[in-house]
């Protein structure tokens, strides 16, 4: 038997805390136009993790917030994915630290994914292929990101462009009435990309040491126009496929909800085919880049102000460091 996914509900949380261009032209030599400019980010949240703003306890209460839609309980969740660039503790996962804030006590798996700024958007088809053979029923699907533990406050190259927040959606069987479903999806990775969006220490490879620290190794390090231009050209080439794989034309998509890296990426990628940009959903002027939590936080904030309706055909796509990127195309 093959079950149809359906997107049962959504959430997200983004901290209070707001971090404006003014304040970060406070500490770097930029200003609050520069940046408008060449990224349409206006201001982002940053997370107070004394007020267990981490990536597992933010997912908390955006879980709760999916759980309230989807008419669900804590424990009905069979299976936890975790996208966090950078977790909460190497181990034990943050899968695991979220199935104990929520209380689970079933014992379902609970898995992290780190696939940088796709990583919500690779564990889509995963959990779509387990919805489909019935291996689980409902699985939580978390991109939650504190971005603000690898970002270098130094470094105006990248400390303007990344924020906080984490955005969820439980997926789960739609009944035989129900038009809701995954058409299709796509995952790529381009490894000779690998050295253009990284954070060289802090792993097995390089530890932590004073001259580490000295040399500010490890904090986010990027090659910024190298990976617009892969961004633009990947994030376009793989919208342009799922379409075709569903045997749908571009006029069949309601909604487009990119990557919210930078505005001129988003543009760029739309122009690329021709797409109305009143069908573009964005963000990024608001939260800057989250991560791999731009796209669920984005298609929350859509569905609740009413702008996504069930029955639109929605176009996801995200891209990020590895160069990872992944494009899918649903009914909601
Ligand atoms: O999830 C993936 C995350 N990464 C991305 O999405 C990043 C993709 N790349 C970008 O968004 C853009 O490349 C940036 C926004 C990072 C930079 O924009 P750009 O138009 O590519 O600027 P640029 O790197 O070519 O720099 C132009 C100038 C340089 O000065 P000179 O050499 O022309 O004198 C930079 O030093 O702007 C300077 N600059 C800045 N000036 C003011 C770089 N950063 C800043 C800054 N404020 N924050």
């Amino acid at each position: 038997m093959k079950f149809n996914t359906k997107i049962l509900g959504t959430g997200s949380f983004l901290p209070d805390k707001i971090l404006t261009n003014d304040d970060i032209a406070k500490r770097v030599d930029t200003n609050h136009q520069w940046i408008v400019d060449r990224t349409g980010i206006h201001e982002r949240r940053i997370a107070d993790p004394s007020k267990d703003e981490t990536p597992s306890g933010m997912a908390k209460i955006a879980t709760e917030r999916a759980l309230e839609v989807a008419n669900l309980t804590a424990n009905d969740i069979d299976l936890i994915l975790f996208s966090a660039t950078i977790p909460d503790h190497f181990f034990p996962n943050t899968a695991c630290m979220l199935q104990h804030k929520l209380g689970i006590t079933n014992g379902c798996p609970a898995l992290d994914v780190n696939a940088a700024c796709t990583g919500w958007m690779y564990l889509i088809p995963m959990a779509n292929a387990m919805i489909q053979t019935g291996l689980y029923k409902h699985i939580l699907v978390v991109g939650g990101e504190m971005t603000s533990s690898f970002n270098n406050w130094d470094d105006r190259n990248t400390c303007i462009l990344f924020g906080d927040g984490c955005g969820v959606a439980i997926l789960g069987r739609a009944s035989e009435n129900e038009e809701s479903q995954i058409y299709s999806t796509v995952l790529t990775a381009d490894s000779t990309k690998r050295d253009h969006l990284k954070i060289p220490a802090g792993g097995a490879v390089q530890r932590i040491t004073h001259e580490v620290l000295e040399k500010g190794e490890n904090w986010v390090q990027m090659n910024g126009q190298e990976v617009f231009k892969s961004a633009v050209k990947t994030m376009a080439a793989l919208s342009e496929k799922v379409i075709n794989d569903a045997g749908k034309h571009m006029n069949d998509v309601d909604w487009f909800i990119p990557h919210q890296a930078n505005l001129r990426i988003i543009e760029a990628v739309g122009n690329r085919f021709g797409f109305p940009p009143e069908k573009v959903i964005i963000n990024v002027d608001k939260y800057a880049n989250t991560s791999s939590a731009s796209v669920p936080i984005a298609l929350d904030e859509a569905i609740r102000d009413g702008r996504i309706k069930r029955g639109d055909n929605i176009l996801l796509a995200a891209f990020g460091g590895g160069l990872t990127a992944g494009a899918a195309f649903l009914k909601y």
